[in-house]
């Protein structure tokens, strides 16, 4: 996550900026975490067609950015997809649900690459259980390209305040093979309150914050050197850090003026919110949830399409005691009795943001 100008100027006043930023010029320019970034460079490098597939798999959305996929390729012409159990968030997704979707992104984007080359690519999920491998993908000769894939090296997700318009009802239309699109005055107010109040209760929960703090990679030396977790880079973060206005301890401690200020921007952030996304399930299978990331990478990849940002929204949907009530209301107002409400997400127009950092394909390869 890189910041703007002006909201790390509203951050810590203008004045430190400008003097921190002027005693650093040369410092600043150098700020882009290349080695986290390398991933999206090399992506479509690979002539083995598994690996040329997994090269664009591994840029696929996923919670905190843990990148929970490891892959075994020692079977010809096979993909066994494996969680890695160190990668789990269990404060906020206790049961791996958010987790599972991810790798549903992935085997989606995985998919999609293939057929760049004509393959299929069948999934046999979960062949032995919850417990083993996620998926064993069989890739066929015989696919037609899947014209979304032109936007795979532009899809974001983009955390910032979208812009004061609305999602043109044209797009909206082509977004409701995708999801359900929710763009009514009065349901938009609704989930802009249930996201901030949720959003509220994850910060307050000293261990569901701690699990978030933890993965914060500040500046680009802890970026190169974990790319995963969430980012905090770019130049105006950057400055903040050297400034002391931006510190792991502080992000820990509701009474900082570095918490405070954190705070806001998220709250102006789920304001600026025209529309969402919503992706609901009748059970909750551990296929379901995969199902539910294929659904929202395709999702993602439409909104870049059609020159829209996308942003998942998840606390409100996040199973632990302290958040039951927002639970509740997001099921209350988005889902038949029983059924889940797999993803929430902010829908509108929003700047271009950068890449985020990923682990090259090499790490995430256990076997072949
Ligand atoms: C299941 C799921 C839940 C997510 N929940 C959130 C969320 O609550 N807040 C957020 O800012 N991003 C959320 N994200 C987005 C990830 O942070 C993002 O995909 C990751 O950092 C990689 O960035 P990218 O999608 O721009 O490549 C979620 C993504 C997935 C797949």
């Amino acid at each position: 996550m890189t910041m703007s100008r002006r909201k790390a100027i509203s951050l810590i006043g203008g004045g430190t900026v400008l003097a921190a930023t002027a005693a650093t010029a040369g410092f600043l320019t150098t700020r882009t975490p290349h080695s986290a970034l390398k991933p999206w460079k090399a992506a479509g490098d690979y002539s083995e067609p598994r690996k040329f597939a997994l090269s664009y798999a591994i840029l696929a959305p996923n919670p905190h950015n843990r990148q929970p996929w490891i892959v075994d390729l020692r079977q010809e012409g096979k993909i066994i997809l494996l969680r890695d159990p160190q990668r789990n968030l269990p404060m906020t997704d206790p049961y791996n649900r958010q987790i599972t979707i991810g790798l549903g992104c992935f085997l989606e984007l995985m998919s999609i690459a293939a057929t760049q080359q004509g393959l299929g690519v069948k999934h046999d999920l979960f062949p032995q259980g919850e417990d083993g491998p996620v998926a064993i993908s069989t890739f066929t000769p015989g696919a037609q390209p899947d014209p979304l894939f032109s936007q795979v090296m532009q899809r974001r997700s983009c955390k910032e305040p979208f812009e004061d318009r609305p999602v043109p009802a044209d797009l909206a239309t082509t977004l409701a093979d995708f999801a359900t699109i929710i763009d009514q005055a009065d349901p938009v107010a609704a989930l802009r309150k249930l996201t901030w109040d949720a959003f509220m209760v994850e910060a307050m929960t000293p261990h569901t914050m701690r699990e978030s703090v933890d993965l914060m990679r500040f500046g680009k030396a802890e970026i190169d050197a974990n790319p995963d977790g969430i980012d905090l880079g770019g130049p105006f973060l950057e400055t903040l850090m050297l400034a002391g206005q931006l510190t792991r301890e502080d992000q820990l401690d509701p009474s900082s003026n570095g918490f405070q200020q954190g705070i806001e921007i998220y709250r102006d952030m789920l304001a600026a919110t025209p529309a969402y996304a919503v992706l609901t399930s009748t059970t909750n299978t551990r296929a379901d949830q995969i199902d539910a990331g294929r659904k929202w990478l395709r999702l993602n990849l439409m909104t870049t399409r059609l020159g829209l940002a996308l942003h998942p929204v998840s606390q409100a949907l996040q199973e632990y005691p302290e958040m039951a009530a927002h639970y509740n209301t997001a099921h209350d107002m988005l889902a038949e009795p029983g059924h889940t409400v797999q993803m929430l997400g902010r829908l509108g127009f929003g700047p271009k943001v950068q890449q985020t950092p990923r682990w090259p394909l090499e790490t995430r390869i256990a076997h072949g």
